[in-house]
């Protein structure tokens, strides 16, 4: 069975037809989903279907490209939103310096304020990060408080330096694409027990499917990439990263 660690069923694209969407997921063994917010709509839209079905789990926060007005306010209602015992993770959190939409000093400012949020609840983060591995590293080094590099794009030297603050490396459709030697290497050289898998949804669709609308039903083959890659059997990869998914939210 496989875990999608970080989906967008609460994006405009995907939530008309979510129940579609979940159908597809189950019918290819993908048993759980964390359904991860970027800003209050989505994060309240994640942690209603985290209510409605007992294998979606909820992330809430705001990210980088989506943090421009964040007042104080809005982060008190984050704050609410970690209470719920259906969320299970902050985020995605992080920083974005490929976009400049919002400036790196409010990013670090909204960033800063939701590590501190997290480390209160005691609830793993989601890291959004574009462009910007130091100062990221630098603040995740800072609050020392684990969790997950959701898409991870670095190279394995960083990844190793992530791994070494308590993080977990999820990889995501980039994975599978042809050219992608970066994120191939690092499937290659970090360990499965420090992997996730996860499909972004409903961006980064993977091949064979790259172009058309993604969905949590694809991550097999995130999966079955990272198995060429390994030289495993992908039930393995499967098992390896649902157990890893389980561990870092926190699931019995
Ligand atoms: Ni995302």
């Amino acid at each position: 069975m496989y875990f999608d660690t970080h989906c967008h069923l609460n994006s405009d694209e995907l939530y008309v037809d979510h129940d579609m969407f979940i159908k597809n997921a189950l019918a290819n063994d993908v048993r759980y989903m964390m359904v991860v917010g970027y800003d209050l709509t989505s994060s309240k839209r994640a942690v209603e279907l985290a209510h409605e079905y007992d294998f979606i789990y909820a992330a809430v926060g705001i990210g980088p490209n989506d943090c421009k007005d964040t007042t104080d306010q809005d982060l008190n209602i984050i704050d609410k939103y970690l209470e719920d015992p259906r969320v299970l993770a902050l985020g995605e959190i992080g920083l974005d310096y490929y976009w400049d939409d919002v400036t790196p000093e409010k990013q670090k400012e909204i960033f800063d304020k939701q590590m501190i949020l997290a480390k209160k609840h005691q609830k793993p983060v989601l890291i959004h990060c574009r462009d910007a591995y130091e100062d990221t590293y630098d603040m995740l080094k800072h609050h020392g408080h684990p969790g997950v590099m959701h898409c991870y794009s670095g190279s394995v030297e960083m990844a190793k330096r992530f791994i070494n603050l308590g993080f977990y490396i999820s990889l995501a459709g980039p994975v599978t694409f042809k050219n992608a030697r970066v994120p191939k290497d690092v499937a290659a050289n970090i360990n499965i027990e420090n992997l996730l898998i996860e499909t972004d949804c409903p961006y980064l669709t993977p091949h064979p499917y790259r172009g058309k609308l993604n969905e949590p039903a694809n991550v097999v083959y995130i999966a079955q990439e990272i198995a060429k890659l390994k030289n495993m059997e992908i039930e393995n990869v499967a098992s390896a990263t649902t157990f890893n998914a389980k561990k870092v939210f926190g699931i019995k």
